[in-house]
């Protein structure tokens, strides 16, 4: 079986890879290479005799179509994906996630024998009051350029399935954390910051609730919605919920207690504007499946920190120019301000 996967360099995309190809798909790994691809995700797939890489862009018709060309199946993992940078550049945010979407569903309805699933995320939601839990059918009511790009592309999604009557998975999911993931993300942001003894900077009073998931066990929910893809026209949606919601500020704890550094690193700093406080996902649908996360968010977050800690420099210097650049853009201000 041939998977054509896109934004395989990305944090997500680099362990769906990895997993494919431990279960015996032919994977062709479409990327842009933007500054959030990270090559050494992947480097134990170069050289593997099922995974051929492609440097290219998801908004390139010609490329995709030639891609799509015997894939019994396309993943959807390219994008951009940082809510704070689409507050600075919220234009290529547009591009990719709507317009690259949009071109992937170009592609892909003159291919009925082709599955698409497309990877969106619990953001298009907004933010969800305590107890709530959003289901598949809940009003989308995104807070930020991200958010709105990821709802705008699941409407052309909808869109297609309607009008060319196409079957199109859909994937929402939580906050995931692990392993790969760029150095911008909270999770990595906050244990480079503290293994440097730097301020952490903790947006307004760090009481933002988030659900978290590791990516170990989001592969795991992938592999049980790819036994049984939906062949029914329409947009078939999955949410991928761990069910752990943790506040903000505790997760910065957790890393400093984590790396035995001091409570005092964390920064509160002017919130950004639009910031959800709650997301949560109602994943039961899935699990009846037979899905469960299996990895708690302590454990995991120790292993990730665990690895930020072996691999955070090389990381750190991959991003290091532009990395630099964004972080004062974005920081330098309200931490002098703090
Ligand atoms: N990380 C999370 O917590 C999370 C949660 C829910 C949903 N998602 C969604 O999962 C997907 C993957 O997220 P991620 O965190 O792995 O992202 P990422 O930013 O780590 O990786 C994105 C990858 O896409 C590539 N890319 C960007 N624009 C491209 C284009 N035009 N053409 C081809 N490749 C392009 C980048 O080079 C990069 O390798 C995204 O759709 C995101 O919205 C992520």
């Amino acid at each position: 079986m041939r998977a054509l996967v896109t934004g395989g360099c990305g944090f997500i995309g680099s362990h769906v890879v990895r997993g494919l190809l431990a279960d015996g798909w032919e994977v062709t790994n479409l990327d842009k290479l933007t500054y959030a691809a990270n090559p050494a995700n992947l480097a134990e797939a170069e050289g593997h005799p099922r995974y051929r890489f492609v440097q290219g862009d998801i908004c390139d018709l010609a490329l995709v179509r030639e891609l799509m060309d015997g894939a019994d199946l396309v993943l959807n993992f390219a994008a951009e994906t940082h809510v704070d940078r689409s507050l600075l550049e919220p234009g290529v945010f547009v591009r990719t996630d709507v317009e690259g979407v949009v071109t992937l569903l170009e592609a892909a309805r003159a291919r009925p024998g082709t599955a698409l699933v497309h990877m969106s995320t619990d953001e298009v939601f907004g933010s969800i009051p305590a107890p709530g839990e959003a289901a598949e059918d809940a009003p989308f009511a995104p807070s930020s350029p991200y958010a709105a790009s990821k709802a705008a592309a699941e409407l052309m999604v909808r869109a297609y399935a309607e009008t060319y009557g196409m079957a199109v998975t859909v994937l929402r999911c939580c906050n995931v954390y692990g392993p790969n993931q760029h150095v911008e993300k909270f999770i990595p942001l906050f244990t480079m910051r503290a293994l440097a003894g730097e301020p952490m900077p903790l947006y307004g009073d760090g009481m933002q609730e988030r659900e978290w998931l590791y990516a170990g066990d989001f592969v795991e929910a992938l592999r049980v919605v790819l036994r049984e893809l939906p062949a029914e026209p329409g947009v078939h949606a999955v949410h991928i919920g761990s069910g752990e919601r943790v506040r903000n500020r505790e997760t910065a704890e957790l890393i400093c207690e984590l790396l035995e550094r001091p409570r005092e690193l964390i920064t509160p700093v002017a919130d950004r504007p639009g910031h959800d406080r709650r997301y949560a996902l109602d994943s039961s649908r899935l699990r009846a499946r037979g899905w469960r996360p299996r990895v708690p968010f302590r454990e995991g977050l120790a292993a990730t920190v665990a690895w930020y800690r072996d691999h955070g420099a090389a990381w750190a210097q991959t991003a290091s120019g532009e990395f630099a650049r964004y972080f004062e853009r974005q920081y330098g201000e309200r931490l002098a301000r703090r």
